[in-house]
């Protein structure tokens, strides 16, 4: 992943003024943001800043006891939030959870699908794993987004959706041209999405999947994220001029368990530009595009390599 930095992607600068002291603050205590896989890492440190800045956050976390702990961590540095347990690749918890959350709050501002797996260490690429990687990176983060789709605010200042993907599965690491082309469809639906993932499981149980040119790197989890990207443009477009922006954010190469503390940057270095992004003001929010980490915690954006 620590090549990230030496690939030529075209990009524009995001304004670098401070959202969060901006005249066009456009949150208030009211606001609810979602975060999954909160309990440690890039999850964690988004409640965090997001807390920090006065927002009502929900952490949520697939294991009961390690999302406590998250809470109660938060609890002794003055930051109060909600918590309910959730594991994204399971329909039921995300059925309980969308449950609890229609009865406790009257609307939701911000969805961060943050939780993620991969199975491989640097340098590795199994894909024994390939079936669970796409059930928590796509499916499930897919499941929740429709299941809370409803649930929007959808005011003037816009409800927004924020992806946690990666550029391990941006476009270019797809090397097989056909499935590069029904990606790159500007008519491309949910349909195509899930076919793409599907062949690559076909692909994974057949044996066939090293030579069928799909990315070299991480392959399973390159694919997944490929696949929340197309995911994310299909809605944006839907959704486009309807008060919910959607956009997907690769936080680089970031010191988490994900990556054995390795990385260029710490979590709270990923989160505080995350956290700049799903607060962007309402004029200056995009929607349909790709961020990307970079230094000074400013971020890139992809125009299209979503
Ligand atoms: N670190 C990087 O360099 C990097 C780069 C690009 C993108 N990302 C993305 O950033 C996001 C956060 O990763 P991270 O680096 O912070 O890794 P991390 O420290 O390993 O955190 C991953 C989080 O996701 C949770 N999770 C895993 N499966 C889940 C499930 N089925 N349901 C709910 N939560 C689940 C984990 O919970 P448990 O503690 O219970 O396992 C953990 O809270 C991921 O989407 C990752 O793909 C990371």
């Amino acid at each position: 992943m620590d090549q990230y930095s030496k690939e030529p992607y075209d990009h524009l600068s995001l304004p670098s003024s401070d959202p969060f002291q901006s005249p066009t603050r456009w949150w208030s205590k009211e606001t609810v943001a979602i975060v999954t896989g909160a309990n440690k890492g890039i999850g964690f440190a988004l409640v965090k800043r997001l807390a920090e800045i006065g927002l009502t956050l929900i952490l949520t976390a697939r294991d009961l006891e390690r999302g406590s702990k998250a809470v109660e961590s938060l609890k002794r540095q003055g930051l109060f939030v909600h918590f309910f347990r959730l594991d994204v690749s399971d329909p039921a918890s995300i059925q309980a959870f969308v449950s609890w959350f229609s009865q406790n709050f009257p609307a939701l501002d911000i969805l961060i699908n943050n939780a993620g797996i991969s199975y491989n260490e640097i340098g590795e690429n199994s894909v024994k794993q390939a079936e669970r990687v796409m059930k928590t990176n796509f499916f499930g983060a897919k499941l929740l987004t429709q299941s809370l789709l409803p649930f929007f605010r959808r005011s003037s200042s816009s409800s927004r959706l924020l992806n946690i993907t990666s550029r391990l599965g941006s476009l270019d690491k797809m090397r097989n041209p056909s499935i590069k082309a029904i990606l790159a469809s500007k008519d491309l639906s949910e349909e195509q999405i899930e076919g793409v993932v599907n062949s690559f499981l076909n692909d994974v149980k057949n044996g066939v999947w090293e030579s069928r040119g799909w990315p070299e790197m991480w392959t399973d989890y390159a694919v997944s994220k490929l696949a929340l990207s197309a995911y994310s443009r299909v809605l944006a477009k839907r959704y486009a001029g309807l008060g919910l922006s959607v956009n997907c954010y690769c936080p680089g190469f970031t010191q988490t368990a994900m990556t054995h503390g390795k990385g260029t940057h710490t979590a709270d270095d990923a989160a505080e530009t995350g956290a700049r992004l799903a607060l962007l003001p309402p004029h200056q929010l995009p929607s349909g595009k790709f961020f990307v980490w970079a230094n000074n915690n400013t971020a890139t954006f992809l125009d299209s390599k979503l």
